[in-house]
């Protein structure tokens, strides 16, 4: 199988992280999980003390920061300005703030230019919410993933550090988030036409990851 890059979209909790992971792992591409980078920048604009008041500092703050992703063990490192953020991304304080953050069109604009980027010599496998029907539109394979949002509250909860956090008030959390990304005017979480249509809701992570895994390899 040649180098190809491979988008996979779709809302919060939907499992679009592991599933990159895995497949990156078993093509041997680099998995980009496009989510911890507007992560990244809220947990920046956070530290800063600045709010959805004073966007023209939120995107001069954007502008000066900078974001590394390294492989790791379990996925990939989170590192802002040289400080490793990789677990202090998922707290639910980021999950509130980030949607605001990701709908600045500026905000987007960086980082969308940087993720082209490291997809130019291929080999990718990228997941986000824009990726197949903007950040890399030519991209050889394309999966929309998705599940209700009772059973990806339910996969939340699971995984949740959290011990005050119930399934009910995740799933409240998912609706909301999935209902700004979908209204935002910048790239919208919109199915690509060309993206193929998983709904994870009944099937196990390996089914998935072996269903995406037949896309790549059936592509000529
Ligand atoms: O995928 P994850 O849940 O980590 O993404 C966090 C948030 O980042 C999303 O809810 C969305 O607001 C934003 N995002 C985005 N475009 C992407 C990836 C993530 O707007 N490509």
């Amino acid at each position: 199988m040649g180098r190809i890059n491979v988008a996979l979209d779709g809302p919060a909790g939907a499992g679009k992280s592991t599933v990159a992971r895995l497949v990156a792992e078993e093509l041997g591409f680099v998995y980009i999980d496009t989510g911890a980078m507007y992560r990244a920048v809220t947990w920046k604009i956070i530290q800063e003390g600045l709010n959805s008041d004073q966007v023209d500092q939120v995107i001069a703050v954007a502008k000066q920061m900078q974001i590394e992703l390294k492989p790791g063990q379990q996925g990939q490192k989170v590192f802002v300005d040289g400080i490793e953020v990789t677990d202090a991304i998922r707290s639910e304080e980021i999950n509130q703030n980030v949607s605001w953050i990701a709908s600045i069109p500026q905000i987007r604009e960086l980082l969308v230019h940087l993720q082209q980027q490291m997809a130019v010599s291929k080999g990718i496998v990228m997941d986000g919410r824009d990726i197949g029907t903007h950040v890399l539109p030519d991209a050889e394979i394309k999966v929309f993933l998705t599940a209700t949002a009772k059973e990806r509250a339910k996969r939340r909860f699971q995984e949740t550090k959290d011990p005050d956090i119930t399934i009910d008030q995740l799933e409240f959390n998912i609706n909301q988030r999935d209902r700004m990304d979908e209204q935002r005017e910048a790239s919208p979480l919109i199915r690509a036409e060309d993206a193929i249509l998983l709904d994870s809701t009944e099937m196990s992570l390996s089914e998935v990851v072996t269903q995406v895994l037949d896309l790549c390899r059936t592509h000529v």
